[in-house]
């Protein structure tokens, strides 16, 4: 059935041209294939190849590789759709538009067409009947202004004017808005071209053009003119050929085709937010409050089942994209609270989202006992510490309201964090539906203050000796599975691990073995796990128990105790072991190891002193 082009309630829609997901998406492929284009794989969530970033955050990151000059085995025109997380706007999810979790349509040229062929097709995209027939005269552009290193852009101007689009539609934007690189800030950028939809709203003001965020137009597409490698120690350099790289949200683009005022209001939304009307017994868009819980439970689970079940997934934890996880489905577990959902929240809305999604990305289907038993089990463990935190918060809160500046000190917060594992994030979060804010320097130097005591005061926090969970504090980490499985490699298997101490300077390491090491042997260990180091293996985890950990040969430490369910942390074909975690994502990068000291700890047991250094 068709929309009539009309105006909806909030006068934001002029037309409307009904299209699903599932119809963009192969629609765009199809589009770009006759175009020339060699249709690719969209690529894990969590990058290979970037210590930069926790994610992948647009279709470019798998490719930029091939933006900076490598051949592409598929050509020089590439297609494709790729999952994407960003986390930067996390707070603001619960709005109708934000997502953390979201699909982006891309295409690329390796130095084939530039400005006026990528302009060129996607004009014809946009507009052609025969693809999203959007009206032309519904369509703004901007084009970047220029500045000391680059030209402003007359080129891009100028085809959008040849194909019709009027000079008052065409808007010169700074750097701040026409420039783009990936969010790790170093990599292939360049001056970009964006593509608004009116939405039918009168301008702000006199200066309402293609690009103002007062709401009248809305952001569908990008494309960027890389030119540039952008250095980490700040400089631009050329690339030896230029190249394009578009990005169009799905989720964005369907919400404005469909002529809805919210993504949560499209058939990608509908049956998950059905999910959590059902568990809930409430009716969407009845209360604000109440949406707004919905719409976070939706993204948030969204978001948690396509980590969960990538082919490279990674497990909640304390550290980097496992810790991004961990709030996602925490956040959204104490939503479901809110809502009065006694049960667990998370993980039928994620039955319902793996069953819509499988068909464009299979590995949910594939996954679908991990997604679901590991949501069930982070969920599970929160729900604990959640009716403990926020019965104490309640009972902090009567005088807590009776400050008149309304702030919660950061020392309270920090005994709800240390008493009861309560999150920060949730702290504040609680306290801004009390009109009140957190006082988080305070929070933090308390934070900082207990992690020193703590590291002093033990030695075994748990496995791995792992007080310090910083950057430096998991490489270490990594290191000692790296040296352990050397050290049975040089020494024998007889080695066996008997304690380890992490600090971000140094690690620690004890195991059996009945004499010193000789020269040799320490320079072949060292020899071993730098080669581990440079080959930059991936490093995974999977949950099993405890019985299968062993039958898959994964060595765990002899009289520990562990729970049914571990974690076997495995460092590419070299090392597994049962593990709480975390750990690096690859080893590349981690630095050069050095073993500065071996001596004797106790009868039997060595201990080697060992320090991971800047590569020069
Ligand atoms: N990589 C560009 C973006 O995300 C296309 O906007």
């Amino acid at each position: 059935m068709k929309q009539p082009p009309a105006v909806d309630k909030g006068g934001q829609v002029a037309y409307s041209f009904p299209m699903n997901a599932d119809e963009l998406r192969s629609k765009y492929i199809a589009f770009f294939k006759s175009k020339g284009h060699a249709q690719i794989q969209g690529k894990s969530l969590l990058p290979d190849n970037d210590p930069t970033v926790l994610f992948t955050t647009a279709g470019m990151h798998p490719l930029v590789p091939y933006l900076l000059g490598e051949d592409h085995p598929a050509g020089k025109r590439l297609v494709d759709y790729q999952k994407c997380i960003r986390t930067g706007d996390i707070d603001s999810v619960g709005d109708s538009s934000h997502l953390t979790f979201f699909e982006m349509l891309g295409n690329w040229s390796l130095g084939d067409y530039f400005k006026e062929g990528a302009i060129r097709m996607s004009f014809e995209f946009l507009t052609s009947p025969e693809w999203l027939n959007i009206p032309v005269g519904k369509i703004g552009v901007t084009v970047f202004e220029g500045d000391a290193t680059v030209a402003r852009d007359e080129e891009s101007a100028g085809v959008w004017k040849s194909l019709g689009i009027p000079s008052e539609r065409i808007s010169y934007r700074p750097r701040a808005d026409n420039w783009w690189g990936p969010a790790g800030a170093t990599g292939p950028c360049g001056p970009d071209s964006e593509m608004f939809i009116d939405m039918g709203r009168e301008p702000c003001g006199p200066e309402c053009a293609p690009g103002c965020s007062c709401g009248k137009w809305l952001e569908i597409w990008n494309d960027v003119f890389m030119q540039y490698n952008k250095t980490a120690d700040g400089t631009y350099e050329p690339l030896s050929r230029t190249c394009v790289d578009t990005g169009m949200g799905i989720e964005r683009t369907v919400t404005i085709l469909n002529g809805k005022k919210s993504v949560y209001d499209t058939e990608i939304f509908a049956p998950i937010v059905r999910a959590v009307e059902e568990a809930a017994a409430l009716v969407y868009g009845a209360d604000p409050e109440r949406d707004r819980s919905v719409r976070i439970i939706c993204d948030h689970t969204r978001a948690a089942a396509f980590i969960l079940g990538d082919p490279k997934a990674v497990s909640p934890s304390n550290v980097g994209a496992g810790y991004v996880l961990r709030r996602l489905i925490r956040r959204a577990a104490r939503h479901g609270r809110k809502l009065g959902i006694t049960g667990l929240v998370l993980s039928p809305v994620a039955r319902v989202i793996i069953d819509r999604l499988s068909g464009p990305y299979p590995e949910l289907e594939e996954n679908r006992g991990y997604i679901i038993a590991e949501l069930d089990r982070e969920e599970g463990k929160f729900l604990e510490t959640l009716q403990k935190g926020e019965h104490e918060f309640e009972k902090l809160l009567p005088n807590l309201l009776k400050d008149p500046r309304r702030v919660m000190s950061g020392r309270l917060a920090f005994k709800l964090y240390d008493t009861y594992g309560f999150p920060i994030e949730l702290t504040e979060e609680l306290a801004a539906e009390q009109g009140l804010t957190v006082n988080r320097s305070e929070f933090d130097e308390a934070f900082r203050n207990h992690q020193t005591l703590s590291r002093a005061g033990s030695e075994q926090l748990f496995k791995g000796g792992l007080g310090d969970q910083g950057d430096m504090a998991v490489k270490y980490h990594t290191a000692t599975h790296l040296l352990h499985k050397a050290l049975r490699m040089v020494l024998g298997e007889h080695v066996a691990q008997k304690g380890s101490n992490i600090t971000a300077e140094r690690m620690r390491f004890d195991f059996s073995h009945h004499a010193p090491m000789t020269t040799e042997e320490i320079r072949e260990a060292e020899g071993i796990v730098n080669a581990q180091i440079a080959r930059d293996l991936p490093v995974t985890v999977k949950v099993m128990s405890l019985e299968e950990a062993k039958t898959d040969g994964a060595t765990a430490l002899f009289g520990e105790k562990y729970e049914s369910r571990v974690k076997v942390y495995t460092i590419g074909d070299f090392s597994k072991e049962v593990c709480g975690g975390p750990h690096v994502e690859r080893t590349g990068g981690m630095g050069l190891f050095r073993i500065q000291k071996e001596q004797s700890s106790s009868a039997g047991v060595r201990r080697i002193r060992a320090v991971l250094e800047k590569e020069s």
